[in-house]
């Protein structure tokens, strides 16, 4: 059911606006003016963008038919018997189409760095920082988004934010001390009862309609999350006082509102960390588990729920909050607000020497300085050059490559994407870091969900690749059996 009306005002979370309510039975429908020309030609204009990466997306689809029928037997690498007992670490084996991964360069998402995002992706009025709109469109139809385009997106996501009050409910049963990324994936997994895609396939969907469904899903789980994200943190750690969306604003920008965040320089850093934290290529573990589950066409909830348990675990995105907590117990045992870089030495020694990670630092790819790094030092560095929080984190940065290399055997003594976050965060008074990796969470549903559009499109098929046990490999080493692919 297609709606042709945005809300007046949303005095309560019964009465947002969505495409999949029946509005008839809603008694607040009255509070909904009929659209404006202006947002009809949005609307149309999203429908637009879908039809764009329709054809991307179709074209893709053949270019990779002919390409593997020609080369479909080209060795592309080989792989080792230390690879599989590793992480699978250097093996080649899956195709994603929304950012690809130098080890040198970082990031580049559609071909594009960060600081070429920074600069080429439209932004806020009055703002510097890209607009992640504008960065899920790039991801999705391959082609930087005009301002208008941006605003496209950033409109339909309003439209489609409505989250239902038993996800609230749902949230609410979980006991308060629950971990944020807990309540988060409940509450994903609540909302998944909302899957067009399910519906469907339950109704007998044809094969080349699932993008179709995978497409709609994903719009609306991406612009419900900051509602739900936002409902977590304030019931959480602001008595469950919670805020309204605000329809004016962009996506990130309403998002830092709702979580109580009004400083406008917040809302620009929001945008920065959306678009920075939303993908990773398609190897880390959130994008992978999404990828993999979606194989199975468990709908686009199910599989970013599964991403976001891969998420939630320390040597991924849970990462953040373990550097923050780890830099205030480092001032809280030197007692001191700046400590100095041999202090901060010192510190790195005996965390090695207990037999743990540094956390923030090292990467299982990347080989230089994460440039998502550089981003947020140049940010603080605009921003609050004198925060003494953010000036330690510059201290480590200058500490901790030295110690780790000089154990010879970590491949990256370099900081990843979590050992500046936590800190511009607690500079604004957010200090609960166990809502950070939320935060990692609602911006990695652009690139994951773009992904898993970019899989149903193109057709890609279950993910099953082969294990062996050790028993077998005894016997390969011993000749008893054959080694396949030999
Ligand atoms: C990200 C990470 C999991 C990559 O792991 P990886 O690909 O196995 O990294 P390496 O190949 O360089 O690891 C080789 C060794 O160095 C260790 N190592 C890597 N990074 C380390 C760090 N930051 N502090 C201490 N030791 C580290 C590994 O634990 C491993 O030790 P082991 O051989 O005794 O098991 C790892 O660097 C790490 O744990 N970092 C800290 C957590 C973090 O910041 N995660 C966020 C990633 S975006």
């Amino acid at each position: 059911m297609v709606n042709l009306g945005l809300p007046a005002s949303i005095p309560n979370r019964k009465l947002q606006f969505h495409d999949n309510i029946d509005f008839a039975a809603q008694p607040s429908f009255n509070n909904f003016t009929p659209l404006k020309s202006s947002s009809l030609k949005k609307i149309i204009g999203m429908e637009i963008m879908k039809e764009r990466f329709k054809v991307k997306g179709e074209a893709l689809a053949t270019e990779i038919k002919e390409l593997l029928k020609e080369h479909g037997n080209k060795k592309i690498g080989e792989v080792h018997l230390s690879q599989i007992y590793q992480g699978m670490r250097g093996i080649t084996g899956l195709v994603a189409e929304t950012s690809l991964l130098d080890a040198q360069e970082g990031i580049r998402f559609r071909g594009y760095s960060i600081p070429e995002l920074q600069q080429k992706l439209p932004k806020a009025e009055g703002g510097n920082e890209p607009l992640p709109e504008g960065l899920f469109y790039l991801m999705l139809v391959g082609e930087l988004p005009t301002d208008e385009q941006a605003q496209h997106v950033t409109s339909v996501w309003q439209r489609r934010s409505h989250v239902p009050n038993y996800v609230f409910d749902t949230i609410e049963a979980l006991p308060v001390n629950a971990h944020p990324m807990t309540q988060f994936v409940v509450a994903v997994m609540a909302l998944q009862t909302q899957s067009q895609f399910a519906k469907r396939y339950a109704a007998g969907m044809s094969k080349k309609d699932y993008w179709d469904a995978v497409f709609d899903d994903s719009m609306d789980l991406i612009a419900r999350l900051p509602r739900v994200a936002a409902y977590i943190y304030r019931r959480k750690y602001k008595n469950g006082e919670h805020i309204q969306p605000n329809g004016l604003l962009d996506w990130a920008g309403n998002f830092a509102h709702m979580m109580g965040y009004e400083d406008e320089s917040f809302k620009e850093l929001m945008r920065l960390y959306m678009t920075i934290h939303a993908d990773h290529e398609g190897g880390n573990v959130s994008a992978h588990a999404t990828h993999l589950v979606g194989s199975a066409l468990s709908d686009p909830y199910l599989s970013f729920a599964a991403g976001m348990n891969g998420l939630a675990g320390p040597l991924h995105g849970l990462a953040n909050q373990e550097v923050i907590k780890w830099i205030f117990e480092l001032r809280e045992e030197l007692e001191t607000e700046l400590p100095t870089k041999d202090q901060i030495s010192e510190y790195v020694k005996k965390t090695l020497s207990q037999g743990k990670v540094v956390p923030g630092y090292g990467h299982a790819v990347l080989r230089k300085t994460d440039p998502r790094f550089t981003a947020q030092m140049e940010f603080g560095k605009k921003h609050m050059p004198d925060d003494p929080l953010v000036q330690t984190v510059w201290n480590i940065y200058e500490t901790v490559p030295p110690i780790l290399q000089s154990l010879g055997k970590i491949k990256n003594p370099w900081p990843n994407v979590d050992a500046h976050s936590g800190a511009l965060l607690v500079h604004y008074g957010m200090v609960e870091y166990e809502f950070y990796t939320v935060l990692f969470g609602v911006s990695r549903a652009l690139g994951v969900l773009a992904g898993l559009c970019w899989d149903r499109i193109l057709g890609l098929p279950l993910e099953r690749p082969k294990s062996v046990s050790t028993r077998l490999v005894k016997k390969w080493l011993n000749g008893e059996d054959e080694i396949w692919g030999d």
